[in-house]
């Protein structure tokens, strides 16, 4: 499956994540949100419902990052990471999951679902490089 994850960042350079809820996969986990893309959407179109969804804001620009794959013991999925540039509203829990920002060389990878930290990784590796 290919599943669209959103990377926002505020003024000081935090970074949003998003606690997985309970009773899905990895509840208690803290992840960059997103989720599946469905049949017939962009990865673009994908990441901004997720967002609205999600968050209640509104994508207005986003950038490729990288997309790796992932492998949860028989349920293989690509995890396409986006840097949201710009969006509308504040984000909000809409879900019910915990949100926090936080400066991305500070995030406790131990928290994180496990395919998200390369995410991590490459972001502060494109950070330290700009
Ligand atoms: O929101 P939706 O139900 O479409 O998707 P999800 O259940 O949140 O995510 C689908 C799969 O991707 C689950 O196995 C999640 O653990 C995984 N995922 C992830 O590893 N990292 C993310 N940032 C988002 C989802």
């Amino acid at each position: 499956m290919h599943v669209m994850a959103g990377l926002l960042r505020d003024a000081d350079g935090r970074v949003l994540l998003a606690q997985r809820p309970p009773g899905k996969h990895l509840a208690g986990m803290w992840e960059f949100p997103g989720g599946k893309r469905e049949p017939g959407e962009t990865p673009l179109a994908a990441l901004a419902r997720e967002l609205r969804e999600e968050l209640g804001v509104t994508l207005q620009h986003a950038e490729p990052l990288v997309a790796l794959p992932w492998n949860y013991g028989g349920h293989e999925l690509l995890l396409d990471a986006w840097r949201v540039e710009a969006w509308i509203g504040e984000p909000r829990p809409l879900e019910g999951q915990a949100l926090q920002w936080q400066l991305p060389a500070l995030v406790d990878m131990a928290i994180l679902t496990p395919a998200d930290r390369p995410i991590l990784q490459t972001l502060i590796e494109a950070c330290s490089a700009a």
